[in-house]
């Protein structure tokens, strides 16, 4: 997979496996039936590259992508990917001419941005513009409140013909964590907006993967998971829930050098680590400006090297990190696994957010530009 030397090429990658996100695709879908499947792609595809994400996710049966920037809408337009696109938040007013020339749906919660979007609309001469209204029912982001939902609707329908309201959701704050009663307090106010209205708009819906796996009354008539179709979990309370998702992203480097450290010496900024044995430690040129966190320096058990869990050395620094390999045999070229599976050893990424008291999305998410992703699987 690697180029044959260092000179060659940079030895790291982003392993992006995209048959498990489609069959993560599948597990959602069947989990969510008969509510459809929008899946999210913002953040560049969590991390793991947009365009090959979308592509895969709309194989494996999703309905539609949803985004959080114009930008990134306009991006898998202009790689071809026609499938519905659902911009999650409002843009500002400079994005809307961008938004209507590129077919994205936009999410409005303010009167300001229905006018907006009306005048971008007429601009361009289109009518019956599809436009979403987003309510907040408790996690103070973003949304209009219960109480102005329905004169912000009447707004959307008194822009007719030139808007046409295609859907009304929420976003649910705690639906990783499966006991939280506020799930529930969520959708009942969502309800009470959905009851208010004159009629049931085309499209309503709130969950996001932990909504979709793990409360049943919030899956309406689509879901929008991220995470798990990247097969990642939500949260720890989830985790029996996600028995079936296959992590897709893996990061993998090799070693650079080699050497024999004497019982007594330190390592690494800081010299925070101190051998109590002769040891060999492997040098692997990856840090944390490609994401591997500096705050995992001296974490135990947290990457894979010869098949093995192995320590990392001191702190992590920007472009390289040390391994402990004990009294193992380790070659400049060996293959390390920093998460993802080697042997019949995996490291997942949530054990490195574990480790670091995060989440599994800002591990992915954080693996940075310099790290070239492969795609494994079928486009
Ligand atoms: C509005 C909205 N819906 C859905 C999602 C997907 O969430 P998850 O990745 O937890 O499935 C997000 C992600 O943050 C979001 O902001």
């Amino acid at each position: 997979m690697f180029a044959e030397s260092p000179q060659d090429s940079r030895w790291v990658e982003a392993r992006v496996d995209l048959d498990a996100v489609r069959h993560n695709v599948g597990v959602m879908r069947r989990i969510a039936a008969p509510a459809a499947v929008w899946a999210v792609v913002k953040a560049d595809g969590y991390g793991h590259g947009a365009v090959p994400i979308a592509r895969a996710v709309v194989a494996g049966g999703s309905e539609g992508l949803c985004v959080a920037l114009a930008q990134e809408g306009v991006e898998l337009r202009d790689a071809g990917i026609d499938a519905p696109i659902l911009l999650l938040s409002e843009q500002p007013v400079s994005q809307l001419d961008a938004v209507v020339a590129n077919r994205l749906i936009p999410t409005l919660y303010s009167i300001g941005a229905v006018r907006a979007m009306t005048e971008a609309a007429r601009r361009a001469g289109r009518s019956g513009y599809p436009v979403q209204v987003k309510v907040d029912t408790g996690m103070n982001r973003v949304g209009v409140a219960p109480g102005g939902a329905l004169d912000l609707i009447r707004a959307v329908e008194a822009a007719s013909p030139t808007l046409r309201l295609a859907g009304v959701f929420t976003h649910l704050a705690v639906t990783d964590e499966v006991d939280n009663p506020f799930t529930a307090q969520q959708i009942e106010r969502f309800e009470q907006v959905l009851q208010s209205l004159p009629t049931r708009p085309p499209v309503v819906h709130a969950a996001n993967s932990g909504g979709a796996l793990a409360h049943a009354a919030t899956r309406y008539d689509l879901v929008r998971p991220g995470i798990t179709l990247y097969g990642i979990e939500p949260g720890e309370t989830l985790r029996g829930h996600c028995t079936d998702l296959v992590p897709a992203m893996s990061l993998v480097s090799r070693v650079s050098y080699v050497k024999r450290v004497r019982a007594g010496e330190r390592i690494s900024y800081g010299l925070r680590h101190t051998f109590d044995r002769d040891t060999t430690v492997a040098t692997v040129p990856i840090g944390y400006a490609d994401g591997v966190p500096r705050r995992l320096g001296n974490a135990k058990g947290l990457v894979l090297l010869g098949g093995k869990r192995r320590d990392i050395a001191g702190m992590v620094t920007m472009d390289q990190l040390m391994l402990d390999c004990g009294d193992d045999a380790v070659q400049v070229g060996d293959e390390v696994v920093l998460f993802g599976e080697q042997g019949r050893e995996r490291v997942r990424a949530e054990e490195w957010a574990e480790a670091l008291g995060t989440i599994g999305y800002e591990i992915v998410c954080g693996i940075s530009k310099r790290v070239r992703r492969v795609y494994l699987g079928a486009p």
